[in-house]
């Protein structure tokens, strides 16, 4: 099978690129298996399913999910394995070398969250990793958005405090939704990257 690249899946179907913060993770990760928890369409599926990753790919929008499995067939796409799974009603376990979550929490429940992350860590192999980029909601960008949860400082490498934080940073992006004036509204996300088991004591 020829391998294809993230540029080829964007332009034919119309998908936007991986997340940066996936593309940038990747030479971290040494091994093949990688769960994308709230894949969507599968933009960071189909990447790291085209580095030659096997992906479990969840979400709970039946329409993303058969736009991501139409490219699976179309594309004769072997190692991706597609379910329908709500996030805010799972527990799971599992191996996996890399844990993924890319601007999901913020539209799950904020008592999914612990749960969630801990079960994202049981799930991590040992030198495994975890990536997360999830909205905030500080004093200087406050979140006016109806998300549900939005992380506050220090929330989430909280979470990673006994793992190697290879990147953890709190910047201002800015999402599509635009506001009043037709401004694209600005957040910060807090983004992680954390190896298990390398923790100093
Ligand atoms: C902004 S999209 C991000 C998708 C993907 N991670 C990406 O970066 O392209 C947010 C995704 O979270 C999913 N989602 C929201 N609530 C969910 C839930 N309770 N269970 C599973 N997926 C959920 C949505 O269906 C959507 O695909």
């Amino acid at each position: 099978m020829t391998q294809q690249t993230e540029q080829d899946f964007s332009k034919q179907y119309e998908l936007t690129a991986p997340h940066s913060e996936v593309v940038a993770a990747l030479p971290f990760v040494s091994g093949r298996r990688a769960l994308d928890v709230g894949c969507g369409s599968g933009r960071n599926t189909l990447y790291l399913n085209s580095k030659g990753f096997e992906v479990t790919a969840w979400d709970k929008n039946l329409t993303s999910l058969a736009r991501l499995n139409h490219i699976i067939e179309t594309e004769q796409l072997n190692g991706i394995h597609t379910a329908e799974k709500d996030l805010n009603s799972l527990r799971f376990n599992g191996a996996y070398d890399l844990v993924l979550s890319t601007v999901v929490m913020m539209f799950l429940q904020p008592e999914t969250i612990p749960q969630l992350i801990a079960d994202m860590q049981a799930s991590t192999v040992r030198d495994g990793y975890n990536l997360i980029v999830a909205a905030m909601d500080t004093s200087d960008y406050p979140c006016t958005l109806d998300f549900p949860f939005t992380f506050k400082s220090g929330e989430l490498s909280n979470y990673y405090r006994k793992w190697h934080i290879v990147k953890y940073n709190e910047n201002v992006g800015q999402l599509h939704r635009t506001d009043e004036n037709g401004q694209r509204i600005s957040l910060r996300f807090a983004t992680l990257l954390a190896q298990k088991g390398s923790v100093k004591a």
